[in-house]
């Protein structure tokens, strides 16, 4: 079946005479009749997750053609959850210099106090040079594809048969590619995370994270560090995960064609150097989206021509649909400026550019609307300039 179909069916028994969704769930304690059960290797008690839960686990599979799915409080809980899962004291990672900042953070600062090593690379180093970084202990290659803030396109089969050549693991942050435009488990790789908080739940109401695997060994070794640290996903937030997936490919459609619209508006404005969109023909790595992914969606970057700090937050802040504002995937536009992010994390992506870097995400507003509002808001900076 299509993935229209499968994410409006995930319901494994066919529920009859209920609800059409499951019921939730809330709660700790779990009543169990006999001490063999009570002690026994089944569910016993909330933190471990319940009937939505399970529903939920069910569909992120199928969404990232996976056998076994893992969910966390919120996606950097998913980042961190796969690393820390299959390394250990002693253990080196390479980790691409593009990944989510709280994630590089997770890798370097707390895997050090684990006893955990870790060397950025940046995501489009040629393959030859990446296997002379591994060392005798590296365990594995984390990576996310595009980076979200910097957008470049990592050559993931190649790197996953590198990885699986020298016995390592490989592990993906896929919340850009939603499970819907590109499938990691599909490409080679062995851990595959998400966002949920993105454009799973889609409208900027609750978090969550997952991991999703093809391996048994490894869906153990992630099903006991999360049970050892109390990591879950609460019952309401995985029936709003469920309720968003519902809904997420209609949603991406509308996504992409606005993102899609909204650059090629802003690749002819004289305000602005360059974009950094994977789906457009002049991405440096556009080849590579083209053979690995199937869409984009509406998060992309743009770089200004050089501007003055102050007609800069004249532009940001005469915006009236697109506001400032962390994270992407909702129903809403954002639009953030990222140099000082890139600052504030050492080892950031190096972008060649003059001007600032803006990131927009383009919500389900009318693109027309949209357009709309970048064009008046740079005719304020240009009154000012
Ligand atoms: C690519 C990427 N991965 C992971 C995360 C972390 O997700 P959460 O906000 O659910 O912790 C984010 C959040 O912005 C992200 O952009």
């Amino acid at each position: 079946m299509k993935p229209d179909t499968r994410l409006q069916h995930t319901d494994a028994e066919r529920r009859q005479h209920s609800t059409v969704n499951p019921a939730v769930e809330r709660g700790s304690s779990l009543l169990i009749k006999t001490r063999a059960e009570l002690y026994g290797n089944g569910t016993v008690y909330g933190r471990m997750g319940l009937g939505v839960q399970r529903e939920l686990e069910t569909a992120l599979c199928s969404l990232e053609a996976g056998n076994h799915a893992q969910l966390t409080s919120n996606g950097l809980q998913a980042c961190a959850l796969a690393v820390a899962a299959v390394a250990r004291a002693g253990d080196h990672v390479l980790i691409s210099d593009n990944l989510y900042g709280p994630n590089q953070r997770f890798c370097t600062r707390r895997l050090k106090a684990m006893g955990i090593t870790a060397t950025r690379f940046p995501p489009t180093l040629p393959i030859e040079q990446l296997e002379r970084l591994i060392t005798q202990n590296t365990r594995a290659i984390v990576m996310e594809s595009p980076g979200s803030l910097s957008f470049d396109i990592m050559d993931t089969p190649a790197i996953a048969a590198l990885a699986r050549s020298r016995a390592l693991l490989t592990i993906l942050d896929n919340t850009w590619g939603a499970g819907v435009f590109h499938q990691p488990l599909e490409l080679g790789v062995d851990l595959v995370v998400q966002s949920l908080t993105k454009y799973v739940i889609g409208h900027a109401d609750a978090m969550g994270g997952v991991v999703v695997t093809r391996s048994e060994k490894l869906a153990r070794k992630l099903f006991t560090c999360a049970n050892d640290w109390g990591i879950g996903l609460a019952p309401d937030e995985a029936y709003l995960a469920l309720r968003g997936l519902r809904t997420l490919l209609n949603r991406l459609r509308q996504h992409e064609a606005s993102g899609y619209q909204i650059a090629d508006w802003l690749s002819r404005r004289d305000e602005v150097a360059f974009l950094l969109h994977p789906g457009r023909p002049d991405h440096p790595q556009h080849a590579l989206w083209q053979r690995d992914f199937t869409g984009a969606n509406g998060l992309f970057g743009a770089v200004l021509n050089p501007v003055r700090e102050a007609e800069l937050d004249r532009f940001l802040e005469a915006l009236k649909l697109f506001r400032m504002g962390f994270s992407w995937g909702g129903f809403e536009s954002l639009l953030i400026p990222c140099d000082e992010q890139l600052r504030r994390l050492p080892g950031a992506p190096i972008l060649q550019r003059n001007g600032p870097l803006l990131r927009l995400h383009v919500g389900l507003e009318a693109a027309e609307d949209l357009i709309a509002d970048l064009d008046q808001a740079f005719q304020v900076m240009a009154d000012t300039g």
